[in-house]
């Protein structure tokens, strides 16, 4: 358990914040691609507190600037996209999208006040059906060399997220490999081949075994985490009766991402955003090894379990997340059906809008969020010591681009030596990759 003085300064993220400094100092998810498509592309962006609206000009380029009009403060989500940029409708101001004023059609002729005139503007960038903001100080730093955007468009889907609560407890599940072997226990197995584009439905990699049964059957797992340049690797080992380990690899990419395996072929990497203090999107990215990603299948399975403009999920507190108590006897270990988004939003949803940590009792298999807080404390001390982030993985010299993968994988191996086995097996899956490069540098 944390002190309440701790537990604020590691959920809050508005600005002035010291962790909204902290992920403000990397590039995060401000929309998805497609909610670009429509016949207008401007839409609402709330990120970190901040409200701002996102825009694809005449010229195609992207622009995310202030919500409110720097005038008088109307709402720019309803301007008038022209001229490679934004008219405010209230009365005329016109800003490209860098926020610049570029005119000021009710002022007296010859009138230069709008060159002093510039809204708030952030650079974003577009990767394989996200758009990525950059709301920190100073320029961006590079992107890492991740899977998902090494991948090409084809063999990536994006898809994102509503949960209301604080986006550090999103996280914090992530980065907990125990819950998968009760939170997202399946009481019987389905039929592998109907897993497509589902976490947890394959089996394991070169056995009969489904994966709902394993972690089912081995719910002690062993933790290991490895700090490394991006963030944290986990690894979680289920040791089983016949003398073979189940390896399961996943990790923390600092600050608020993870990379998980979904099953053989795909990978999720995942971001927890903020969209203010109490509530965040997931913005995840499943990249395929494999063959092209079936977008079409994926969507829909996640349109059938989410209402949009705001990808807000059906099943919510509200409705109590479609428990059925029979269900819980019978079928699933929650009662909240077979969608395991559904588990995860109630487990980081029912702890509270920003979970009170000074009742928490953390055990053996909290060990990563134990180490994710530590790095997440060392990571303010180090940008209010005005070292330069010089602790902060991929600020500390560390180049970005130098960061690959990372392994993120399911495998069984009768070998003691684990790290060889997960190593092989993930490089084994790569070098099958036909679609695109997915070999990782030595
Ligand atoms: S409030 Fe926008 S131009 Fe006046
Ligand atoms: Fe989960």
């Amino acid at each position: 358990m944390i002190s309440h003085k701790l537990n604020d300064t590691l959920t809050l993220i508005t600005p002035g914040t010291p962790a909204g400094a902290v992920l403000r100092s990397y590039w995060q998810p401000a929309a998805l691609s497609e909610e670009l498509r429509g016949e207008r592309p401007v839409v609402p962006v709330r990120l970190m507190g901040e409200d701002l609206v996102l825009f694809r000009d005449q010229q195609g380029e992207l622009g995310l600037i202030d919500r409110h009009c720097p005038h008088r403060g109307a709402d720019l989500c309803f301007g008038r996209l022209e001229n490679n940029g934004l008219r405010c409708p209230f009365h005329g101001w016109h800003f490209n999208r860098d926020g610049q004023c570029v005119e000021q059609p009710g002022e007296p002729e010859g009138s230069k006040m709008h060159t002093r005139i510039k809204s708030t503007a952030y650079p974003v960038v577009e990767k394989n059906g996200i758009v990525f903001a950059y709301l920190g100080d100073g320029a961006p730093p590079e992107f890492p060399a991740l899977d998902c955007f090494a991948a090409p468009e084809t063999h990536v889907f994006a898809f994102k997220g509503l949960w209301e609560c604080n986006w550090l407890q999103a996280l914090e599940v992530g980065i907990d490999p125990a819950h998968a072997s009760f939170l997202h226990r399946f009481l019987e197995d389905e039929d592998a081949s109907k897993s497509y584009g589902k976490q947890f439905r394959d089996q394991a990699e070169g056995t009969e075994i489904p994966m709902t049964q394993l972690l089912r059957d081995y719910p002690r797992p062993e933790i290991t985490i490895e700090d490394t340049d991006y963030g944290m690797r986990l690894i979680a080992l289920r040791h089983l009766q016949d003398g073979r380990t189940h390896v399961r690899v996943t990790n923390q990419i600092f600050p608020c991402a993870i990379s998980i395996p979904m099953s053989r072929e795909m990978i999720i990497t995942q971001w927890h955003v903020p969209v203010d203090n109490e509530s965040c999107y997931w913005y995840s990215m499943f990249t395929s090894f494999d063959k092209p990603v079936n977008k079409e299948k994926m969507r829909a399975q996640r349109l059938a379990e989410h209402e949009l403009p705001t990808y807000a999920p059906i099943k919510n507190r509200r409705n109590n997340y479609g428990y059925n108590p029979q269900e819980q006897q019978d079928l699933t270990y929650t009662g909240m059906g077979m969608d395991i988004n559904v588990h995860d939003q109630w487990a980081v949803e029912s702890l509270g809008r920003i979970q009170d940590r000074t009742r928490e009792h953390l055990g053996k298999t909290d060990v990563g969020i134990i180490r994710y807080r530590k790095m997440l404390r060392a990571a303010i001390d180090s940008l209010q010591e005005k070292d330069t982030g010089k602790k902060m993985p991929m600020t500390n010299g560390v180049s970005p681009a130098s960061i690959f993968g990372p392994i993120s994988n399911d495998t069984i191996t009768s070998s003691s030596d684990w790290r060889t086995a997960f190593m092989d097996s993930d490089a084994e899956r790569r070098a099958n990759c036909s679609g695109w490069n997915a070999t990782l540098p030595e």
